[in-house]
């Protein structure tokens, strides 16, 4: 049985989501739970998924396992993922959502430029690479990366580097996955109004939107959606009018 062809509430589907004490993850870890998931909640804030744990009910709470973790580092992306086969004895789908932002300025300037690669980039592949083999036995699983129109809009140098490639990592991933029983999906949202967007003055719409394309994804896997939806056209329209482009983004990110 997968993670995509069973109703959560019949067995509970058991979700690890990284970043799940703010924004998008947390948003993501309070849809799922309405539908009856077990979940895995991680961040390296463990009061923040505390109070969340503790927000999502009583009756929802059993089915809650928080684990404080920082995903960019190898030993506690082990004990999370152990603490998880330990509590539940599997992981359905694995959230990879878990994101740092941009360095206000130039990426060259800012002091650890690789950073947002360690966090964006490289811990989704890793902790994909731990629950992978426990999805393949089963012959069932999910893993739902969220990437970023900037995974498709060139914006800053690191920032878009970590989106492109998880983007072209989630993609390949699925492709190779094929008639494997795991499926693999990207979300690729636009500008959100999180902690991380606090800063833009931009109308935007809240996580839930993402929280909602995360929980279509699960129950029908996709290679890519985007969220808000019209920003897959607007991908497909900047890659048709590169220079308005230049001009559209650069003036986005006060470049001169
Ligand atoms: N908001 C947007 O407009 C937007 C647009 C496109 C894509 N995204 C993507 O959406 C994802 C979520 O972003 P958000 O907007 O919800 O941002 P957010 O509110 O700042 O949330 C980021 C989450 O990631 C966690 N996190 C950061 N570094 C971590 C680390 N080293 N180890 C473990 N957890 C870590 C944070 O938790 P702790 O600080 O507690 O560790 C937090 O829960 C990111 O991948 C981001 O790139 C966001």
């Amino acid at each position: 049985m997968t993670a995509s062809s069973s109703s959560p509430a019949e067995r509970r589907t058991v979700a690890l989501i990284t970043g799940a004490s703010s924004g998008i993850g947390e948003a993501t870890a309070r849809h799922l739970a309405s539908l009856g998931y077990a979940l895995v909640l991680t961040a390296r804030r463990g009061d923040l998924l505390e109070q969340l744990a503790a927000q999502l009910g009583p009756h929802v709470l059993p089915h809650v396992l928080n684990v404080a973790a920082d995903v960019s580092v190898p030993g506690d992306r082990a004990r999370l993922v152990k603490a998880a086969l330990e509590r539940f004895g599997r992981i359905d789908a694995l959230i990879n959502n878990a994101g740092i932002g941009m360095y206000k300025g130039h990426w060259w300037d800012g002091p650890d430029p690789l950073r947002v690669l360690d966090v964006n980039l490289y811990a989704p592949i890793e902790l994909t690479r731990l629950v992978l083999p426990g999805m393949l036995e089963r012959r069932a699983g999910s893993v739902v990366n969220i990437g970023s129109v900037a995974g498709r809009i060139a914006t800053h140098g690191m920032y878009s580097a970590s989106k492109f490639g998880l983007r072209g990592f989630s993609l390949s991933l699925r492709r190779e996955l094929l008639g494997a029983g795991v499926s693999v999906s990207l979300v690729s949202p636009g500008f959100i109004r999180t902690p991380l967007t606090s800063g833009n003055r931009l109308p935007m719409p809240g996580p839930e939107v993402v929280a909602r394309a995360v929980a279509d994804v699960l129950l029908r896997p996709r290679r890519e959606v985007f969220a808000p939806a019209w920003y897959g056209p607007l991908s497909l329209l900047s890659g048709l009018t590169p220079g308005l482009t230049d001009l559209m983004v650069r003036r986005l990110m006060n470049l001169r």
